[in-house]
């Protein structure tokens, strides 16, 4: 059984002032009509493969906060049977995970976890389904699939993977050397300029089964701290609430420096890293420059959302919810209108967003 697992709990604050806490990216429309949690459910329709049944009912692990919002959006999806983990407080990935594979091997049966996270947009769902194909006979056997986005530029907010591109073990398949979370620049580029490193997609294929027996050998306190939580927690309606006390005490870290980066130091030889390439249209949607270079422009490259007048302006980003916004003879800019906040930034700075909402935290 092939089972969708989303991870649904990250902030979003690059993405303020649209993105806040009771409305992070993942649960907004960005891109489309459909939420980018709707348009993560429905990436899987129409796929079919003759090795593995695709499970209706998706794993989704959110914050408590969120609870009613993501119900009410899966359902709208059409994924009304979907187990909702709910946490107290995030984590990071790592542990979203390892509650998802409690939960699914509980339910028992082979059970692979087709893990995505909810703020990336995918472009070719036919791609996207063919990579996922691929990923299943090693994933079937043992292996922590990841699938590889050739870069484009040095991101330093992705993680790299060095994948033996000589030895594949099947069409688009190969033995992943070494994985690298989030390098500095000069570490990127030199990884682009070699052009042996792919982006990791931040997409997983893996056994129940084999996560957690990899969280047993690399991470056993967390796993310790995630089985408390998940078995003490508390089911009621459609979601399974993870104990509060025991999940604090959960170390925090991402799937990719907890697991990732630490797979091939596994005593176990059975459990080997996998890169499936991935050429889907793929983007993760982490700022406003990504919403920029994946939404419509007009032919000065603008991208304009809701009331909004545009004299002489270049390669700008605006988006107005509730008044009318104009701008004239800006280049370059992203301006986000809110009932409450705008938000005017320089689009090679818009990373630093987050420092204005760590700023705003701060004085609450
Ligand atoms: N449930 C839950 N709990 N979900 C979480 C949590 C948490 O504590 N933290 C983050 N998430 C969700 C986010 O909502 C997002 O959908 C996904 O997990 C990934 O988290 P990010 O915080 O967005 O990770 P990242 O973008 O910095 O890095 C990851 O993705 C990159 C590609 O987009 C890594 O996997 C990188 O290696 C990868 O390149
Ligand atoms: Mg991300």
């Amino acid at each position: 059984m092939l089972i969708p697992t989303i991870l649904c709990g990250g902030a979003g604050s690059r993405l303020w002032p649209l993105s806040r806490d009771e409305y992070p990216k993942q649960l907004l429309p960005l891109a489309g009509e459909e939420t980018m949690l709707q348009g993560t459910i429905r990436r899987l329709e129409g796929f079919a493969c003759p090795d593995v049944i695709l499970s209706p009912s998706p794993i989704v692990v959110c914050n408590e906060d969120h609870r009613f919002v993501v119900a009410q959006q899966l359902q709208e999806a059409g994924s009304a049977g979907a187990s909702i983990i709910l946490e107290p407080q995030g984590r990071n990935t790592a542990p979203a995970l390892t509650v998802a594979a409690l939960s699914a091997a509980e339910n028992g049966g082979d059970s692979l976890l087709l893990v995505m996270p909810a703020d990336h947009l995918v472009k070719n769902r036919e791609a996207f389904h063919q990579a996922v194909e691929r990923g299943i006979a090693p994933a079937l056997s043992g292996a922590v699939v990841t699938f590889g986005i050739v870069p484009d530029w040095p991101e330093t907010g992705y993680g790299y993977i060095q994948a033996d591109q000589d030895s594949p073990f099947a069409e688009e398949t190969f033995p992943i050397l070494r994985f690298v979370e989030k390098p500095d620049f000069t570490t990127a580029e030199s990884y682009l300029s070699t052009g042996d490193y792919c982006w990791n997609s931040g997409m997983f294929l893996v056994r129940a089964e084999t996560w957690l027996k990899t969280m047993e050998q690399l991470q056993p306190s967390m796993l310790a701290a995630c089985r408390a939580a998940f078995f003490r927690g508390r089911r009621d309606l459609d979601f399974h609430r993870l104990d509060s006390e025991s999940f604090s005490e959960c170390p925090a870290d991402s799937i990719d420096y907890a697991v990732m980066e630490n797979l091939r130091a596994l005593a176990d030889p059975s459990i080997r890293g996998v890169m499936v390439a991935l050429d889907a249209g793929w983007s993760d949607v982490g700022a406003w420059d990504a919403v920029w270079r994946i939404s419509e422009k007009d032919e000065e490259g603008n991208a304009a959302s809701g009331d909004v007048l545009l004299e002489n302006s270049q390669d700008s980003l605006v988006i107005s919810t509730s008044r009318l916004v104009s701008c004239v003879g800006i280049d370059l800019l992203a301006v986000i209108e809110t009932p409450d906040a705008v938000l005017v930034a320089d689009m090679d700075k818009v990373q630093d967003v987050k420092k204005i909402v760590a700023s705003l935290k701060a004085k609450e």
